[in-house]
Parts: structure tokens; C-alpha cells; sequence
């Protein structure tokens, strides 16, 4: 009898125990005293801060309906994992004045472990106005700090799925010393003649993933900044915007290298650029940037599908006297087909001073469809390819024939 009964005693206890393993705490942010007609800042810092003291998994969670965010910083660190279910459309204040932290950005999320982003909402920018008010370009020192739409730093083993980012006043969303970050079906909405607009920029990072996502926006979908390795994007589709990137590099001296990058199965429409790599010249950056697999791209009237550019002077005030000293190598460019909207497909710049080592390069397959007919061509510079399959057009055709010597 008395075994009997701790017998059922102890299966009880399993049983609440697997009951709260699997329960989350629920914190909402109408239950602090969110309303739709005034700024929820407060009451999403307040259920953020609960979750962030939970030691159990949590949720803090943005109902549906409409909803005015003036500007959040939410840290950690978390003692167990959280979501972050944003059900919701979330809007800033389209005045760049009515942030609170001048010098913030619109939504911070900095030092938690374990965070799934979910929900299906939408973090509306309000970029409008801002866009407006930016003349800036890479010399105008002058120009205001837009804020970014999310801004995601130190953030390691979690997931951002099911978001729109929409209009957001500058970068839309960054990522940034993170370690181990998927993004999927990350929606990225903003006007292809936004000013600024990056999509996602991801920098300082180990192991990031961008899947099975829509990005469209004014600058580049995605960007690559230095110190990284380890990123995967695949079943990415861009446009319109300036293509997914790595670059620009060398400005700084400091810069780490950047290592092991796959772009797979993406989609570039109407964008100025498919693949880009940029460095400056005349800059003391010299880090390598290697290890690179651009694989089964597709192109629908893209600009320059494949760009090295190593003389990368957007607004051409740049000097050009002495070369980039960052070496590009061991890259693979397989699988490149579609069409392109300038007869120079693609375009090699590589250093004089770092020539790009071991490049292979197997089945392009780009068509030029812009309105002047013309020959279509590859540029080429202090670059050898390694190629294998259909050469379509033929690629640096224009380099000197390789002279065989025979003694
Ligand atoms: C949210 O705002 C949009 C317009 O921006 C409106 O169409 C929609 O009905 C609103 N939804 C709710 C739940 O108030
Ligand atoms: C934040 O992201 C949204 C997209 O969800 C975007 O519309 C909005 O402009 C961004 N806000 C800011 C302040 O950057
Ligand atoms: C630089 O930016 C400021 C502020 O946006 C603007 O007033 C100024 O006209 C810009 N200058 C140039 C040369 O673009
Ligand atoms: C990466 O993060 C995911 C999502 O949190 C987690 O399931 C996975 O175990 C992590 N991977 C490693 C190697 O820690
Ligand atoms: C690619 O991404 C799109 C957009 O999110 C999605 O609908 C599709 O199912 C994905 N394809 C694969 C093979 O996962
Ligand atoms: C090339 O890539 C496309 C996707 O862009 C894919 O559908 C096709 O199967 C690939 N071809 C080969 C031979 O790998
Ligand atoms: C490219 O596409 C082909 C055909 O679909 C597939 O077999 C191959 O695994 C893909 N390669 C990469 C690196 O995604």
C-alpha cells in the first residue's frame, strides 16, 4: 500500500514536471498596460524584463492589432529562452524627433541567449519622412544617424522567422557579433529608391543563416561586414535592391577577415548587382577574404550579376592612386544563368597589388536583354579564372591568351 502510493506520488510529479517543461509564461504586453493609442515602449520593456527574469521559458507577446513604438531597448541576459511573438503591426513615430535616444536605434535587442523572434507582424519603419531628409553619401559627414529597424547585437542560438520589416529609416535589420542565428522567411519591404535601406547586415558573426526569404529595398538586401565566417543564405530571392554583398572593406585597419560564405539557390529581379564583393583602394585594410561559394544563382534582369569590385568608389570621390590591399581567393562561382540588363555581365576588378587567387568559375549562363544591342562581355582584372563547363558568354575573353612556353 505504502509503495503503491509513492509510486503514484512520483509519477504525479513527472507529470507536473513535463506540464512545466512544456509551458511557457506568457507575458503580454496588454496585461502591462499596452493600448493601441498610445506608445508601448514602456509596457513592452516592463514584460520584456519579466521574461528576462523568468527561469522557466517564456513569451512575451505583441497581440494582433496596431500598435505605436516609439523606440525599445530590450537586454538580457536571459536565464531561459524566449520568444518574442509579435502577432501585431508595430509602427514608429515617422518623425526622426520623437525618438527618445537620439542616437538609438528603433528596436534593440542586445545579450539574450535562445530568443525566437516569431509571430508573423510587421515592424513598420515609418522611413518616409526620413528618407526625405537624407542627402547622405559616403562623403557628406554632415548627415544625420538614421535609426535601424532592428538591430540584433550579441545574440547567440536563435531564430528570427515569420517578420516583415517594412520602411524602416535606415539598415532594416543588423546582426551583429552574434554567434548561430537563423533568419527565415525574413521579409524585407522597402522602396527600391529608399535611401540607404540595407535590408539585413550581418557582421562580427559566426554561424548565420539567411533561408527561404523576400527581401526587396533600396541599397543592399543583404551586406556583409567584416569579421565573419560561417554564413549561409539560401532561397533568398532580391529585388529590387543592389544585390547581396560582402563589402565594402578596407576602410579600417582593424577589420578581421572574412571566411566561409555560401550564397545558394537565390533569386536577384531587377536588381543593380546579383553578387558583390567591394574594397576601397588607398586604404590600409589588408585582411583576405576567402572561401566563398556563390552557387545555383539565378538572374531576372539583373544589372552585374557577378561584381569583384576592388576600386569601389560609389559616389567617384574616391582616390584610386594606390591599390586595395585586401586579397580575395578561393572563391567558386557555379551555376550562374539568367539575364542581365548590362551587356557587361559580369566584372572582375581584382587588386594589382592582391591579385584574386584561385577563382573557379563552371556553367554561366547570361543572357544581356537591355534595349541597345550590344556584345556582351566580361571585364577582367589581375584575375586567372580556373573554369569548368558552359562559358556563356565566354568570361574575361578579353585577358591575354596564357602563353605555354616550351624550352
Ligand atoms: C490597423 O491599421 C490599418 C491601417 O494602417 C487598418 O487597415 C487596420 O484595420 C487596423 N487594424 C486594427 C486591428 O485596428
Ligand atoms: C523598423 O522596421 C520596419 C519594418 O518592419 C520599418 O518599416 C520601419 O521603418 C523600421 N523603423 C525604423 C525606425 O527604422
Ligand atoms: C549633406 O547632408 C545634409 C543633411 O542632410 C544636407 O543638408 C546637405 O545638403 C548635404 N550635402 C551634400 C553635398 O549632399
Ligand atoms: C543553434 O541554435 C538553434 C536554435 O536555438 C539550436 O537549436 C541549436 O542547437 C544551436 N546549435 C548549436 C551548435 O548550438
Ligand atoms: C523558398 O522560400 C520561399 C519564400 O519564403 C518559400 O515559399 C519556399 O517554400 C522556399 N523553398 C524551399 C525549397 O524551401
Ligand atoms: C542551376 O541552378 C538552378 C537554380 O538557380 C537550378 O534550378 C538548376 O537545377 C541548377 N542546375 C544545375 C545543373 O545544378
Ligand atoms: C545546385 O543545384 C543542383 C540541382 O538542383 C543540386 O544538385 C546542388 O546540390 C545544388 N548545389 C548547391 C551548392 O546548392
Amino acid at each position: 500500500m505504502k509503495i503503491q502510493s509513492s509510486i503514484l506520488v512520483s509519477i504525479v510529479l513527472v507529470l507536473q514536471l513535463l506540464l512545466k517543461a512544456n509551458s511557457l509564461t506568457v507575458f503580454d504586453i496588454t496585461k502591462y498596460g499596452a493600448t493601441p493609442d498610445r506608445d508601448i515602449s514602456e509596457a513592452l520593456l516592463k514584460a520584456w524584463n519579466d521574461a528576462i527574469a523568468s527561469t522557466t521559458a517564456s513569451q512575451v507577446l505583441i497581440p494582433e492589432g496596431n500598435w505605436t513604438l516609439s523606440q525599445v531597448r530590450m537586454l538580457g541576459r536571459n536565464k531561459a529562452p524566449i520568444n518574442l511573438e509579435i502577432k501585431g503591426y508595430l509602427k514608429a513615430y515617422p518623425e526622426l524627433d520623437k525618438l527618445p535616444d537620439k542616437d538609438g536605434q528603433w528596436i534593440t535587442i542586445n545579450y539574450v541567449d535562445s530568443l525566437t523572434i516569431s509571430g508573423g507582424g510587421v515592424l513598420d519603419g515609418q522611413g518616409q519622412e526620413a528618407w526625405k531628409a537624407n542627402h547622405c553619401n559616403n562623403k557628406n559627414k554632415t548627415c544625420p544617424k538614421l535609426p535601424i529597424n532592428l538591430s540584433l547585437n550579441f545574440i547567440t542560438n536563435s531564430i528570427i522567422r515569420d517578420i516583415t520589416t517594412k520602411d524602416s529609416k535606415n539598415w532594416h535589420a543588423n546582426c551583429i557579433s552574434s554567434l548561430n542565428v537563423t533568419f527565415q522567411r525574413f521579409t524585407v519591404s522597402a522602396p527600391g529608391d529608399s535611401v540607404n535601406t540595407d535590408g539585413l547586415h550581418i557582421a562580427r558573426g559566426n554561424s548565420i543563416k539567411v533561408l527561404d526569404s523576400v527581401i526587396g529595398t533600396g541599397d543592399d538586401c543583404i551586406s556583409m561586414g567584416d569579421e565573419l565566417s560561417d554564413v549561409l543564405i539560401k532561397n533568398v530571392t532580391c529585388g529590387p535592391g543592389h544585390g547581396i554583398s560582402i563589402g565594402s572593406l578596407g576602410k579600417n585597419v582593424n577589420e578581421k577577415r572574412v571566411y566561409w560564405i555560401r550564397v545558394e539557390e537565390c533569386t536577384f529581379i531587377n536588381t543593380q548587382n546579383g553578387i558583390r564583393i567591394k574594397t576601397w583602394a588607398s586604404e590600409p585594410g589588408t585582411i583576405t577574404i576567402s572561401d566563398l561559394h556563390f552557387n545555383n544563382l539565378s538572374m531576372v534582369n539583373a544589372a552585374n550579376p557577378v561584381v569583384f569590385d576592388q576600386k569601389y568608389c560609389p559616389s567617384n570621390l574616391c582616390s584610386l592612386d594606390k591599390p586595395s590591399l585586401i586579397q580575395i581567393s578561393d572563391v567558386e562561382i557555379n551555376n550562374v544563368t539568367g539575364t542581365s540588363s548590362t551587356s557587361d555581365v559580369m566584372a572582375f576588378i581584382c587588386s594589382e597589388a592582391k591579385p584574386c587567387q584561385n577563382i573557379r568559375i563552371g556553367n554561366i549562363d547570361l543572357k544581356y536583354i537591355g534595349e541597345k544591342p550590344a556584345p556582351t562581355t566580361t571585364k577582367c582584372e589581375n584575375i586567372m579564372p580556373i573554369f569548368s563547363g558552359t562559358q556563356n558568354p565566354p568570361v574575361c575573353s578579353d585577358l591575354p591568351p596564357l602563353v605555354h612556353s616550351h624550352p
